[in-house]
């Protein structure tokens, strides 16, 4: 049985990756530090499904702490690091950028040594299409400079990859950095707009859209993004970034108007400007993950979408 050690293992991605992974006869070591991005309670809720599971075991750590890291790298020795635990929020990235370097960089750089120091056979880091801020080359290809993000969140995405490089490089780690495109799904993330239309619309709230409604986003069901990560993670590569997105933008209208027939109601709208961290559009090309991991999308909007909502209707509409 194969030991692997996933960061963040209480998030949005991190809980689906880790039902997957114990599906798939992993053994699961995982660290979080439930941060406050979001309600702590709801990652409790996520990683509850797996506490009776032998195989797994939760270590209540910070990526930062490189001390208490490495005595779960020496306790548990790895063979595979999925490292998904960083500061993800863009527009919070722009008023404490100094949090998101400490985390998002200098915790980077403590997973890249200690996979170093354990000799880990193969690192996935989860990087983001922030990275490309406003290219108007779309859809995005990862031989982009992706020197432009507009947040200083992309930037620390960015100094990630490139230290992973420079790992690689000097220590011969294989090393895949995927830059995940907008995902969605259960156990989604309280703050992104797929989870808090859901919520309005089941509600009976009043939704806000930012600008004309026409910003698209490359949405991405969280269960494809799960098996683009386990495809990665299973096959070392040297190194690479490889772009895991749906390669089909929609615009905010058209999400809305999926959700809308999937609720059954009829949004209120509230228009609000937009914030200067936005981008445009996020638009993956997929060729590379094609190629190289043999994984495309397979769900589409409206299926997964219709997840969402059934999880929400049955995990989230009676909290508060
Ligand atoms: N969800 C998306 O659409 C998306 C898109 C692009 C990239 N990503 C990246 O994927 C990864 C997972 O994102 P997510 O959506 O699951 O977010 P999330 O916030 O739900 O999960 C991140 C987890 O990391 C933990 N964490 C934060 N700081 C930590 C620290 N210092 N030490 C230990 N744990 C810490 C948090 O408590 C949280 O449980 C992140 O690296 C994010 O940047 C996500």
């Amino acid at each position: 049985m194969k030991t692997v050690l996933v960061t963040g293992v209480a998030g949005f991605i991190g809980s689906n990756l880790t039902s997957a992974l114990l599906e798939k006869g992993y053994r699961v070591v995982g660290v979080d530090n439930f941060d406050d991005t979001y309600a702590t309670h709801f990652k409790e809720v996520q990683i509850a499904p797996f506490a009776d599971n032998g195989n797994y075991v939760l270590y209540r750590i910070d990526v930062c702490d490189a001390p208490a890291l490495k005595a779960v790298f020496e306790k548990e020795r790895p063979v595979y690091v999925v490292h998904l635990a960083a500061k993800v929020d863009t527009r919070s990235a722009v008023t404490m950028p100094h949090l998101y370097i400490a985390v998002n960089i200098e915790g980077t750089l403590t997973i890249l040594e200690l996979s170093r120091e354990y000799a880990v056979e193969n690192l996935v880091i989860a990087s983001s299409s922030s990275v490309y801020g406003n290219s108007e080359n779309v859809p995005w290809t990862e031989d982009e400079t992706a020197d432009r993000p507009l947040s200083p969140y992309g930037a620390t995405k960015r100094a990630a990859e490139l230290l992973a490089y420079a790992y690689h490089h000097n220590f011969g780690i294989h090393i895949t950095c995927l830059r995940y495109f907008n995902a969605y799904g259960e156990n989604n993330r309280p703050t992104m707009v797929p989870y808090l239309w859901t919520e309005k619309l089941l509600r009976g709230e009043e939704i806000e859209i930012s600008g004309e409604g026409s910003r698209k986003r490359d949405y991405t069901y969280v269960g494809d993004i799960v098996q683009a990560t386990l495809l990665a993670m299973e096959k070392p590569l040297g190194f690479e970034i490889i772009n895991v997105g749906n390669n089909t933008p929609v615009s905010l209208t058209e999400l809305l108007a999926t959700l809308e027939k999937i609720v059954g109601t009829k949004a209120k709208v509230k228009s609000r400007p937009s914030h200067s961290a936005s981008v445009e559009v996020t638009y993956a090309n997929i060729d590379k993950a094609k190629k190289l991991l043999g994984w495309e999308p397979e769900t589409s909007l409206e299926e997964g979408l219709t997840r969402l909502v059934s999880w929400f209707r049955a995990n989230r509409l009676e909290e508060r």
